[in-house]
């Protein structure tokens, strides 16, 4: 990968790059607790977004993504038109807003970058780009970086310029993920430990329904709206709460009487996963896979029934694999709405569980069903580095 990256470079730039790659994520268990500063198991992947980057004297952005072959000049004092951008583009707008706040002469770039993430598979490969970006330019300007800066410029990014008004945990663990390693991260604290992930003959499968749904980003805004009444209710009754993940369970239960049932069930599951999250590292610190499993099934079914993220193609997924002694747990995983389900498959018996999934999974939907098996990596890094 070095080499092709440095032979692209060269061939569209005419110099050698500085090269940093940023892996992908997935999430063991706890979603949508992240923007309720609630905890989340998050482990970067064995797959990656490269950056190369090289400073010019042009006074214009140069910009190659290099999988898409597409090219776009960038100048940034009289760039007006966002919409029209691409949104790999905008992602690198906005870390390079962030950049010149920081070196208002930073020089202007030659920037390619490529990937062997699947873009929008809700693996993160936004969150992997940004971290790239902002490890490059710190890079070009031989400056040490403070990651959790580059982090929370990543999340910024995404706010402001796609939209989406996500939590820290993506970014979190593209950058401090750890080779076979979980993170347990607590989002109000932004404080983390790592937690070894053997689950003995087990492994971690992800399943594409290959499906993005349109409504996902606005339905991701709107479940914050939904719980800002839940957690204005709450603050009326009990001071002092500035976040839903602060309320224990047992002091929300008696909400349910005098809240509209949804707004309760949206509240609740966030509760609920969040005490997931903490039952979960402990299993992964006792190596109990079984435990974790039904713990992974219990998400789902909250994620799915009580927040409203799935759709019938990750619920046909996750049903379909209970039927299967070596599987152990299965959850969609991330924003939700299509996207990838995370499976714990028994070694050995896994290829003839995939097989069977697949086929399955064909005859619902008419639409194949890709299969990714995931090793967890260690988080951002600028060459030199592992490179496969
Ligand atoms: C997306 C967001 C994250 C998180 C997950 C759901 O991946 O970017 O911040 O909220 O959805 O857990």
């Amino acid at each position: 990968m070095r080499q092709k990256l440095r032979a692209a470079f060269l061939h569209k730039f005419g110099t050698q790059p500085i090269l940093v790659r940023a892996p992908g994520r997935i999430n063991l268990i706890g979603d949508h607790t992240d923007y309720h500063q609630g905890l989340v198991l998050p482990a970067a992947i064995n797959a990656y977004m490269y950056v190369g980057i090289q400073k010019n004297t042009c006074y214009q952005n140069r910009l190659y993504a290099a999988d898409l072959k597409a090219y776009l000049e960038l100048d940034l004092q009289s760039l007006t038109a966002m919409e029209k951008l691409p949104s790999w583009a905008r992602y690198i707008v906005g870390m390079l807003d962030w950049m010149k706040q920081q070196e208002p002469d930073f020089p202007t770039i030659d920037l390619l970058i490529s990937s062997t993430l699947p873009i929008g598979g809700g693996l993160s490969s936004s969150a992997a780009l940004c971290n790239a970006l902002g490890l490059a330019f710190m890079a070009l300007i031989d400056k040490k970086p403070d990651p959790k800066d580059i982090i929370f410029a990543a999340q910024k990014t995404e706010h402001v310029f796609a939209g989406v008004q996500c939590g820290i945990m993506d970014q979190y663990a593209s950058m401090f993920g750890k080779s076979q390693q979980a993170l347990l991260l607590d989002c109000r604290t932004i404080q983390h430990q790592w937690v070894p992930c053997q689950l003995e003959n087990y492994q971690f499968v992800l399943f594409d329904t290959g499906v993005k749904h349109n409504l996902a980003e606005s339905a991701y805004n709107m479940r914050q709206q939904e719980c800002s009444i839940g957690l204005k209710m709450i603050q009326k009754s009990i001071p002092g709460i500035d976040a839903l993940s602060a309320v224990s369970i047992r002091e929300f239960l008696p909400f349910k009487n005098h809240c509209d049932p949804l707004i309760f069930d949206r509240c609740m599951f966030v509760l609920e996963e969040n005490d997931r999250v903490l039952k979960s590292y402990a299993c992964l610190q006792t190596g109990d896979a079984i435990s974790f499993g039904n713990l992974m099934y219990a998400s789902h079914a909250g994620l799915s029934k009580k927040y409203g993220v799935s759709c019938s193609e990750l619920d046909f997924l996750v049903a379909l694999t209970e039927d299967y002694a070596p599987v152990l747990g299965a959850r969609m995983m991330g924003g939700g709405f299509g996207g990838n389900t995370l499976n714990l498959i028994h070694k050995s018996e896994k290829d003839t569980v995939i097989q069977a999934c697949k086929e399955a999974y064909k005859q619902q939907f008419s639409r194949p069903l890709e299969t990714y098996e995931v090793s967890l990596v260690d988080g951002a890094s600028t060459d030199p580095f592992n490179f496969q």
